[in-house]
């Protein structure tokens, strides 16, 4: 009997979680329109990419792996039937990989109407990059500031331009307080980069105001992606619990969805989005002095030029 009660509650979390997770329904049709997603060979990336290409849209799949980003370019394109989607090389450990990166994006695009920032990890132990800066750290959020921000002038030329910035509601638990230099706890870590890709989506928003290209972030929600992986029993177990209790990639992808092609978020900016609607982020993340304050720090150590700090 007990089975019967246990399995019968699983059904209907599954079937809660499924009626009350956020769905895009814009059909929007995006094609001529130039679209990066980072992070785009597995995950809420890969279905992000998958519906963008299907409305028609250039994408180019970022990632690291050269095999998986390929293999993520012919699924889709077999699935899509659209031929405009290519791999390009970004490894967001590496400072000079981003400008790599930007600078041949701005060599064989004329334009760049949208710009995922989807990529992320979580790194469970401290490990610093060649860069000398903490390496989740480095992937969820130095990263792709200055992937953003070396960006920001094509996006200008391509307005009206949306910038999207992948967070997480454990940004909540986050600081901005020695981002790059404390005492080791991954969570807090995970939690500090997402809670600074929440801050400078909101002081980027600020600084692109009236520009035409506007700056959200979002909270996918709880997804069933290979963020979680791990080797251990205890980590299988609970892959086969996420199954039950989290979204799949594709209802995490919604909201990236939402923010990237829905006619609201046309003219919205500054604003943080969860379940394809509008949500509160944590006060904290409001502060304008602190954002100015980790705005600074964080040119400083993306080593930007006096030229390229203009925004
Ligand atoms: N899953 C959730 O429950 C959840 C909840 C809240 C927020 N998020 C956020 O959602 C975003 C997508 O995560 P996901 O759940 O889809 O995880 P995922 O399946 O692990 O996908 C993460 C993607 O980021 C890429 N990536 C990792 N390190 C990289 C690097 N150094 N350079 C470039 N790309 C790199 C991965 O590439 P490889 O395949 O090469 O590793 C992969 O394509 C992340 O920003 C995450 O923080 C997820």
């Amino acid at each position: 009997m007990w089975l019967f009660w246990f399995l019968l509650t699983i059904v209907l979390i599954k079937l809660f979680n499924k009626v009350t997770s956020g769905k895009c329904y814009d059909e929007k049709v995006m094609s001529g329109e130039v679209v990066v997603v980072t992070g785009a060979s597995g995950g809420i990336g890969y279905e992000t990419a998958l519906e963008i290409a299907q409305r028609g849209a250039k994408v180019i799949i970022a990632c690291r792996d050269a095999a998986k980003g390929q293999r993520a370019v012919n699924e889709i394109t077999k699935r899509t039937k659209n031929t405009k989607v290519r791999y390009m090389h970004l490894d967001l450990t590496s400072l000079a990989s981003v400008r790599n990166f930007v600078e041949e994006l701005k060599s064989s695009e004329a334009k760049l109407d949208v710009l995922v920032n989807n990529a992320g990890a979580i790194c469970t132990k401290r490990e610093y990059t060649a860069d000398g800066l903490l390496k989740d750290m480095q992937i969820n959020y130095f990263g792709p500031f200055l992937l953003t921000v070396l960006l920001v002038p094509l996006l200008k030329k391509s307005a009206p331009s949306r910038i999207l910035v992948v967070a997480s509601a454990w940004h909540k638990f986050g600081t901005a307080e020695d981002i790059n230099d404390k005492r080791y706890c991954y969570i807090q870590s995970y939690a500090n980069s997402k809670f600074c890709n929440v801050v400078f989506s909101k002081e980027l928003a600020r600084r692109l105001a009236h520009t035409g290209v506007v700056v959200n972030s979002l909270n996918p929600g709880q997804v069933n992606t290979s963020l979680y992986k791990s080797s251990s029993f205890l980590e299988r177990l609970r892959s086969l619990l996420l199954y039950f209790f989290f979204k799949t990639p594709n209802e995490g992808a919604q909201t990236s969805l939402y923010v990237a092609v829905s006619d609201y978020c046309d003219q919205v900016t500054g604003k943080y989005f969860e379940d394809c609607a509008e949500a509160s982020p944590s006060a904290r993340t409001e502060d304008i002095v602190l954002a100015k304050k980790l705005w600074q720090l964080t040119e400083g150590l993306v080593k930007l030029t006096p030229e390229e700090t203009s925004l």
